[in-house]
């Protein structure tokens, strides 16, 4: 937990007139009750079942939009048929949750693997193969099932290729002692074709689908999780229904719906209200997007962020894509940046403008010709702060913001 979130939270449970427990809608954390997930739960649960009996699961392959509950259930069930297993005199698993998005090279993940094993790996200096041979000692010493749980496993693959995956997958034709499962989850729709076809095979055993909620589901979703975190009475009517039905149109997701649901209670403690409004969500969904607009902002090339830069001290909008150009040269040349030609500048447009963060509107000036006329569609302090964080481009913002 961060040193924020911890004060944060002795504050709130010293004096909110909001939360009682703020806890429960951070992302990680896991309910007892899923609902509208209770099919998958099921499933998933039949298959994890060998393991009460010391045998070993199939291999298990899970996709689903972002925020339909993957890694929620995936967590939730192996927890489960572990406190059987634990009642269950003699049987016992191992259990490893790699999240591949963290832990995105093969050593790392392998380094993880081989720390629920009890072996220590230095970060650096061994061979993968090493390490491999390694892990693969450890599970055959110690002679039990372990369930590799890889979650947003494309991160791997993009990254290192299938390579562990077949690797893991084909481990048990070695092992003469001891298992080995593998459960892989993704949100990436094209993550299957890019995989080497024996890998297809044997990490898609059983492979497992799950869709989006609607605006209802979220609802539900949402109520449960209000109940817990939430001062009785405190939620006015239809927020509920407003938060689910924002995140139903952007393809269910319920963490979508769980963030506009917990921002919009703290503004409300913010504001000191003590009643979490239809207005709070909208205000709460307006700060997310501007979280997210600085996100992409930030990780974009940096004469993307020049471009931007000229547009926000233009009030955001400038008349022509030659008037930009030469902005962007001036700014280039204050920041002693070598400027990329119109040709570059006029592709990174395009480029911005897909994103949704500029609107390049084609005009006809007469005998000038056509030209693009670039607005901002976000505000410009919202560009400037994204940008503040650059340290070349800080010292100008500093000098020419508030003039
Ligand atoms: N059926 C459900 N009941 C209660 N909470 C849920 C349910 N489904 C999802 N959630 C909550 O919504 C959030 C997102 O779910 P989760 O992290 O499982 O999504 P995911 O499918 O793994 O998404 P991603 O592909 O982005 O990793 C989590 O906070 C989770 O607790
Ligand atoms: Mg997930």
């Amino acid at each position: 937990m961060k040193l924020d979130d911890i004060i944060l939270d002795i504050l709130t449970k010293r004096s909110s007139t909001i939360f009682t427990n703020r806890e429960v809608l951070r992302p990680d954390y896991v309910p007892d009750y899923l609902p509208h997930r209770e099919e998958q739960i099921k499933e998933l649960t039949n298959i994890l079942a060998p393991l009460l009996n010391g045998e070993r699961p199939s291999n298990v392959f899970i996709y689903g939009l972002t925020g339909t509950g993957k890694t929620a259930v995936t967590k939730y069930v192996i927890r489960k048929v572990n406190e059987y297993a634990n009642k269950l005199k003699g049987v016992t698993f191992i259990y490893t949750y790699i999240n591949c998005r963290h832990e995105d090279t093969t050593y790392r993940v392998l380094r993880r693997l081989a720390s629920s094993l009890n072996i220590r790996i230095p970060f650096t200096g061994l061979s993968t193969a090493e390490v491999f041979s390694r892990v693969v000692k450890a599970i055959e010493n110690i002679g039990k099932v372990v369930v590799v749980v890889l979650d947003e496993v494309d991160f791997l693959v993009k990254k290192q290729g299938d390579d562990l995956l077949y690797r893991l997958t084909r481990v048990n034709d070695e092992l003469a002692k001891g298992k080995v499962s593998v459960i892989g989850i993704t949100n990436d729709v094209r993550f299957m074709e890019r995989l080497d076809p024996r890998v297809k095979s044997s990490l898609g055993e059983v492979e497992m689908v799950f869709p989006p909620y609607d605006a209802i589901q979220l609802s539900d979703i949402l109520r449960e999780r209000a109940k817990l975190a939430f001062r009785e009475g405190v939620i006015k009517e239809g927020v509920i229904e407003y938060c689910a039905s924002i995140a139903a149109k952007e393809h269910g997701d319920a963490r979508r719906a769980l963030d506009l649901l917990r921002v919009a209670g703290e503004i409300a403690e913010r504001e000191g209200a003590s009643e979490v409004t239809v207005e709070h969500v909208k205000k709460a969904r307006e700060e997310l997007e501007r979280d997210m607009v600085i996100d992409v902002i930030k990780t974009m090339p940096y004469h993307g962020k020049i471009i931007l830069l000229a547009l926000a001290l233009n009030n955001g909008r400038i008349e022509s894509t030659g008037e930009l150009y030469i902005k962007y040269r001036e700014i280039c040349r204050k920041v002693a940046l070598e400027p990329v030609t119109q040709r570059r500048i006029s592709d990174l447009i395009s480029e911005l403008d897909m994103l949704g963060i500029i609107n390049a509107r084609i005009v006809n000036r007469g005998r000038y010709g056509k030209t693009r006329q670039v607005t901002l569609t976000v505000s410009p302090q919202t560009v400037l702060k994204a940008l503040s964080g650059d340290l070349r481009l800080e010292e100008f913002i500093k000098k020419y913001w508030n003039r």
